[in-house]
């Protein structure tokens, strides 16, 4: 028995090490050494080819080595029985946050607009904004979204979260289901996105809603290129209604060259770094899913494949 790798990583040896630092009895092999099919029954993937697993009849668990799964459940051939599990890391969340904290911190001093200003050779003062004078609204407030949120809150900010459904008692305000997106849109200035992406929120950030953010806001967008209506951002930043927007993930990745957001004056591009997996940090969780796999033990982390998430 072993934990085999399917993913386009490069360089797998980290993953190796953290996985065999926990456990080092696991053998770790990538699918394609597999000689025999039904000796796969825990996988551990990222990016990969919709159908393979249709070729592992015993197959029973397959972690996906980040938070999302959306690369997993888009795949319609993805065998009926099989078990789903997700990251769920402190560290991911802590890095979400801090990606949130600084591109929010940024568009409120203008740091990006005054070094641009440098690089003219301009001194023009302009009196920043506050963190009282903004409202950061947190779409999806799961784990990672609810962190941030709450992060966001204990920093000093006005801030709300939106969900599908009402949840627990958190410190911010909450709102939940399709009758309050609206309220929530239209007391949002900086609107993080960090939904799951879904066949429910698939495209959300579209004109229609984007539209009812108030003037001037902006957005950030760390869940995935698919919640996100492209043209629909261009034509609202082309027209004024959004100031700017933060992406960290997109419909393609890497962006391919001549997209038209690589050059758009008021979008700002990272190549989904707001949070890379660090594997000594997940390798326990891993390891030990693949414990209850062979133990046919309740896992950590599973996902309700119908929900999505
Ligand atoms: C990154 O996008 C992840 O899902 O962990």
């Amino acid at each position: 028995m072993a934990i085999y790798v399917v993913c386009d990583l490069e360089n797998l040896e980290p993953w190796v090490r953290a996985l065999k630092n926990v456990d080092s009895s696991v053998d770790i092999e990538t699918i394609e050494s597999v000689d025999d099919n039904s000796a796969v029954e825990f996988v551990m993937a990222w990016t990969y080819p919709h159908g393979m697993f249709e070729e592992y009849p015993d197959l029973k668990t397959i972690s996906s080595m980040g938070a999302g799964v959306d690369h997993l459940l888009s795949d319609p051939r993805l065998p009926a029985g099989v078990n789903v599990v997700r990251i769920v890391d402190p560290m991911l969340s802590q890095d979400m946050y801090e990606y949130t904290l600084a591109v929010i911190m940024n568009r409120l001093r203008m740091l990006t607009h005054f070094h641009k200003n440098q690089q003219k050779g301009i001194w023009k003062r302009k009196r920043c904004l506050r963190m009282s004078e903004v409202s950061v609204g947190v779409m999806g407030t799961g784990v990672i979204g609810n962190f941030i949120a709450t992060r966001l809150h204990n920093a000093g900010l006005t801030v709300s979260g939106w969900a599908r459904s009402a949840g627990d008692r958190v410190p911010y305000k909450k709102y939940h289901g399709a009758r309050q997106l609206d309220q929530f849109l239209a007391g949002t200035d900086i609107l993080v996105n960090i939904l799951p992406l879904t066949p429910a929120t698939e495209n959300i950030l579209n004109k229609e809603n984007l539209g009812k953010l108030p003037p001037g806001s902006w957005l950030i967008n760390i869940g995935r290129g698919g919640h996100l209506a492209e043209e629909d951002l261009i034509d609202l930043l082309d027209s004024g209604h959004l100031d700017g927007a933060n992406l960290d993930v997109f419909r393609k990745e890497p962006l391919p060259g001549g997209h038209p957001f690589w050059n758009h004056p008021k979008i700002y591009i990272t190549p989904h770094i707001a949070s890379l997996p660090y594997p000594a940090s997940v390798a326990k969780q891993i390891i030990e899913n693949y414990h209850r796999t062979l133990n046919n033990r309740p896992l950590l982390n599973q996902v309700d494949r119908t929900r999505g998430y």
